[in-house]
């Protein structure tokens, strides 16, 4: 069994050998535990990932948690934290294996051209504000069919190094570590201050990229971020976009 790293913002750990997915466990808890915790599964029978897509779980595969956050905050700034996380994850993948990751806006972690994770940010609100955020985050860690089969997708351990230790209870450690260090900065910080660090590790900039947004796609290249954290990107028409959140396609 997985050792979970003591965390002090995430006081309650709930650690299961299977469940359907850990972020329905994460939403149907929230009446039970106030302030924030964490669901991690060795094996999803039922995981999802954005626009209600498969999130392939094969049991000890991959890591597979939902983190429970209660920041008071607008429901608005759920992009900016989106950022936060994103560099929490690349980070937590290149200190523990060794390897360069990339964050694909705005919520997969790619390594050369193939995703190895992605989260999905759910947010129970009232009135505009947030009661709680449900993050979900997936990582393909080991070589798995269910896992190759998928196009574009990528494990740890098929990009590392053979001569690098897969130590996991240390990757937990660390992401534990950053996601603290970043949720943090999120609480107290804009998004221009990790800004640069942001897109050091971006893999949108300068190439044509296929984006769909409401059901309407398009071709466009990406020239910026903004301090909410809207993607600039430049259309076929020469017309300057802002997207908020959308499906892009490399
Ligand atoms: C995506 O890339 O579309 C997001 C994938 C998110 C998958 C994680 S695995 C843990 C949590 N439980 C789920 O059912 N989904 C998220």
């Amino acid at each position: 069994e997985m050792l979970v790293a003591q965390s002090e913002l995430f006081s309650h750990v709930q650690y299961l050998p299977t469940i359907g997915s850990t972020q329905i466990e994460a939403m149907q808890k929230l009446e039970h535990h106030d302030g924030a915790y964490m669901v991690v599964a060795e094996e999803q029978t039922n995981g999802r990932g954005r626009f209600n897509r498969e999130w392939a779980s094969p049991k000890n595969r991959g890591l597979y948690l939902s983190l429970v956050l209660r920041p008071n905050i607008p429901i608005s700034e759920i992009i900016r934290f989106n950022l936060f996380i994103s560099l929490a994850i690349s980070k937590s993948i290149d200190q523990a294996f060794r390897i360069e990751s990339g964050i694909k806006w705005p919520n997969d972690i790619y390594i050369d051209k193939r995703k190895v994770s992605g989260f999905l940010t759910e947010v129970v609100s009232e009135s505009g504000v947030i009661n709680a955020i449900i993050c979900g985050i997936g990582i393909n860690i080991f070589e798995d069919e269910d896992i190759m089969d998928l196009p574009n997708a990528t494990s740890i351990e098929r990009e590392m190094d053979v001569n690098v230790d897969m130590d996991l209870d240390d990757f937990m450690e660390k992401l534990i570590r950053n996601i603290e260090h970043y949720y943090h900065r999120f609480l107290n910080e804009p998004f221009s201050a990790i800004r640069e660090e942001w897109k050091s590790r971006a893999i949108v900039f300068n190439k044509e990229l296929r984006i769909t947004e409401t059901g309407e796609s398009y071709m466009a290249k990406a020239l910026d971020i903004d301090d909410e954290g809207f993607l600039e990107v430049l259309d076929r028409t020469g017309e300057i976009r802002k997207v908020i959140s959308a499906d892009i396609e490399l």
